[in-house]
């Protein structure tokens, strides 16, 4: 019986879309597969954010080209698709990292907009459902791939309509899992707790990050993109050959259930 080594992680030549890849989470995806040897696609609706993240893995001497697509329409995901394939030859690896997450979308369902709660369903389930779709009959044709879903602690919680959306990411992973089987293509996912991108540094008070990582988590120090990094790695690697429909939670201990 073969095992399968370190060296084996199956990235060095594979193609990774990476959706809202212009910052925080999704540019520590795309720079972590691009060192590992993949050619990244960063699909994001942040054009200049996405090509300057672009232009620096490229100077870093990787594969990577920004596509600008909304993950919640169904058109231009599978437009973009189209582009990654035309351009990098296929893919293999799809990380749906785009998502609404500020503080806004953490208030109750009555002190949130009707439309505002269409747009957070829209991109953070439907916008999963969009890019899995989008990119299946890539990787078929490859003999199969990995996605690799980011949904959140708060999918676990599921007080606000935030967490509603993240649990329902939890529940794309088991359906995919299931539905693209066939097709060789794994799919998992993470939930991050409180990590520290630009965009949770820059909206939530830092007494109240400290009172979260105090009161809430076993491991007293922040998430940081790396933690998420690692997860990934594992999940979409060769390594995690037999691991599907999994969601794994990187939140330094909480919540505890037995
Ligand atoms: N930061 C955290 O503490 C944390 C914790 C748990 C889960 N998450 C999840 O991780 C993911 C990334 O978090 P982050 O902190 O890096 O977010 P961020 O807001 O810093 O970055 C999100 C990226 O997605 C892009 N994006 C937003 N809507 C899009 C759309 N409709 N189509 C395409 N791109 C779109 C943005 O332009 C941006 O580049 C999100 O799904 C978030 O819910 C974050």
């Amino acid at each position: 019986m073969a095992f399968v080594t370190a060296g084996d992680s199956g990235f060095d030549g594979a193609v990774a879309v990476i959706t809202g890849g212009a910052v925080g989470l999704g540019r520590a995806f795309a720079r972590a597969l691009a060192e590992a040897g993949a050619a990244v696609a960063l699909v994001d609706v942040d054009r200049a954010g996405a090509e300057q993240t672009a232009a620096q893995l490229r100077g870093d001497r990787a594969r990577a080209v920004a596509v600008v697509a909304d993950v919640a329409d169904e058109e231009q995901m599978a437009a973009a698709v189209q582009a990654v394939v035309a351009e990098l030859g296929g893919v293999d690896i799809l990380i749906n990292n785009a998502g609404l997450h500020l503080m806004r979308y953490n208030q109750p369902f009555a002190a949130l907009p009707r439309a505002e709660l269409r747009r957070l369903l829209e991109v953070n389930v439907v916008g999963v459902v969009n890019a899995t779709l989008a990119c299946r009959e890539a990787m078929r044709a490859r003999g199969g791939g990995a996605v690799l879903n980011v949904s959140s602690m708060a999918g676990y919680l599921s007080t606000t309509p935030y967490g509603v959306s993240k649990l329902a990411v939890r529940g794309l992973t088991t359906a995919f899992a299931a539905e693209l089987a066939a097709d060789g293509i794994r799919v998992n996912g993470i939930a991050p707790g409180l990590t520290t991108t630009e965009s949770t540094l820059g909206e939530l008070p830092y007494s109240l990050m400290q009172q979260i990582v105090a009161e809430r988590q076993l491991i007293t120090r922040p998430g940081t993109t790396d933690d998420a990094v690692s997860a990934m790695l594992y999940l979409c690697s060769r390594q995690a050959s037999f691991v599907t429909g999994e969601t794994l939670k990187i939140s330094g201990g909480y919540p505890l259930y037995v």
